[in-house]
C-alpha cells in the first residue's frame, strides 16, 4: 500500500471513484483534478489501483481546505490514511461537510467540529484537522467562513 501525490495515468480510476460517489460528492470535473494533480494537490492510496484520493488546496493564508476525499472501499481505513499522510506533511486543514452527509461520523473521528455554518442549500459543519503538535487558536479560525 502506498499513498503518493496523483499522476496522470490515475486520473480515470480517480473520476470513477468521485462518479461512483457523486451523491456525497456532487460532480467532479475531470480537469479540476488534472489541474490538483500538476499543482501536487492530489494524493491518492494505491493498495493494487487506486482506492482513494483526496483533492485539496493549500490557500495562501496557511490553511489547507479539502475539496473532496473519497474511498472506494469504505472501512478499511483508507480515509484515516490519506488524512494522516496530510499530517505527517505539516498541512493545517480546515474543511466544510454538509450537516446531513453520512462523513460528519468520519470527521468526527479524524477531525473537531468548530462551528456550523449555513450553505446555500444546507447547514454546513466546519471542521479543522491538525497535526498533534501544531497549536492554533481555533477561536478566530473560521472569520470569513471560508
Ligand atoms: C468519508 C470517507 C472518505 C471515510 O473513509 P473510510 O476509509 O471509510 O474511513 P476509515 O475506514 O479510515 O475510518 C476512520 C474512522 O472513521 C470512522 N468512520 C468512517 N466512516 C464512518 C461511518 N460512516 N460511520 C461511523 N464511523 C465512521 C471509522 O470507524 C474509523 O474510526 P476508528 O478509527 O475508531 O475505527 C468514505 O466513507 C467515503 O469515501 N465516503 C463517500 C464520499 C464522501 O462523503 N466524502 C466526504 C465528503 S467530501
Amino acid at each position: 500500500m502506498l499513498i503518493r501525490k496523483a499522476l496522470p495515468k490515475d486520473i480515470d480510476a480517480i473520476k470513477k471513484i468521485a462518479d461512483s460517489l457523486s451523491k456525497e460528492l456532487g460532480f467532479v470535473i475531470r480537469g479540476a483534478l488534472v489541474e490538483s494533480a500538476q499543482r501536487n494537490e492530489l494524493i491518492v492510496i494505491d493498495d493494487n489501483g487506486v482506492k482513494g484520493f483526496v483533492n485539496f488546496h493549500r490557500r495562501k493564508d496557511g490553511w489547507t481546505t479539502i475539496y473532496e476525499i473519497a474511498v472506494s472501499e469504505k472501512g478499511k481505513g483508507y480515509g484515516q490514511k490519506l488524512i494522516d499522510y496530510l499530517l505527517a506533511e505539516r498541512h493545517i486543514i480546515k474543511l466544510k461537510c454538509p450537516v446531513d452527509n453520512e462523513a460528519n461520523k468520519f470527521y468526527n473521528k479524524v477531525g473537531k467540529l468548530v462551528k456550523i455554518v449555513k450553505g446555500k442549500k444546507r447547514d454546513l459543519n466546519v471542521y479543522i484537522i491538525i497535526p498533534e503538535d501544531i497549536k492554533v487558536k481555533t477561536s478566530g479560525v473560521c472569520k470569513g467562513g471560508s
